[in-house]
């Protein structure tokens, strides 16, 4: 069932803390002057977010535990527990983190075993501004300067608008990109780049990391220098510690046959 901060928020419970206007990927939580939250606007993902960072549960959502992690073999609660995250606190990822974060890739299954997957890793934030941000910037901007945004309607104005204007939108202030690629001859090329990515993604989760899945950078990716690529995650270390789960999403089984 699609997640309605609407129909689940508890108003009286609210105390203004601003939480989960910080953490909507969508600026879709509408508050008042003294923070407490009064709307929500259509352009919401129904990602859950706003309840899961929620201190004063104003969602209603099943509380986490603090301690689920303390054995390895708990990987359905590590799947419940990743999030998209977007709020990274100043730690800098290190060498070593990012060899540790990136060893599951030795182990991803490839179609016919062809292997050969590659990882991009652009450390720091002064190589992510030069190689992905600020040609983002310039190509919004020369646009501009012929008009030709004049045509993007709806909630992507406001997006373009944001980039050029300079606001990491796009990575959030993460302070590592991964790219992920696989080689072009192979069948399954991919999809064995994304299962690799989703296998680091939850092993960021296991060693205190958080990560979410740039389409966006993935999509822009031919043409900028990193060249194109499969797959992208964004890293760092979250500053926002998470109270709630998010309700399971929509998804069938069918027995067939
Ligand atoms: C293929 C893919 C591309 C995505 N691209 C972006 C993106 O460009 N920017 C972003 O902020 N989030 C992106 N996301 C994250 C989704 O918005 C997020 O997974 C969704 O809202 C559910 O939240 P959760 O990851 O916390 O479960 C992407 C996710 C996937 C799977
Ligand atoms: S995070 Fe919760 S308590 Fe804080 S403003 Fe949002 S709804 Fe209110
Ligand atoms: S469900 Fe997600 S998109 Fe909707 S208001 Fe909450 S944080 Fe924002």
């Amino acid at each position: 069932m699609l997640f309605k901060p609407e129909q689940r928020f508890i108003s009286e419970r609210c105390t203004g803390c601003g939480i989960c206007s910080e953490v909507c990927p969508e600026d879709a939580v509408k508050t008042t002057d003294s923070g407490h939250v009064v709307s929500f606007a259509s352009i919401c993902i129904g990602c859950a977010h706003c309840g899961c960072y929620c201190p004063s549960n104003c969602f209603d959502l099943p509380k986490e535990q603090d301690d689920k992690f303390s054995q390895e073999d708990q990987i359905q609660s590590l799947f419940e527990y990743r999030r998209s995250i977007r709020k990274f606190s100043d730690k800098l990822v290190d060498e070593a983190v990012v060899n540790s974060l990136l060893e599951p890739v030795g182990f991803a299954p490839t179609g016919q075993n062809a292997q050969g997957i590659s990882v991009d890793v652009i450390l720091g934030r002064e190589r992510i501004h030069r190689l992905i941000l600020n040609p983002l910037v310039k190509l919004t901007r020369f646009l501009d300067c012929f008009r030709l945004l004049s045509f993007v309607a709806g909630p992507a104005r406001g997006i373009v608008r944001k980039i050029r204007e300079g606001e990491d939108i796009i990575t959030w202030k993460a302070p590592c990109v991964l790219l992920f690629r696989a080689p072009m001859m192979n069948v399954t090329g991919k999809t064995d780049a994304v299962i690799a990515a989703t296998m680091v993604s939850i092993k960021a989760e296991a060693m205190g990391l958080g990560s979410f899945w740039n389409g966006v950078v993935q999509m822009v990716s031919p043409i900028l220098r990193v060249k194109k690529c499969h797959a992208v995650l964004c890293v760092g270390y979250p500053s926002l510690k998470k109270y709630q789960h998010v309700p399971a999403r929509e998804w069938t089984r069918r027995d067939i046959g």
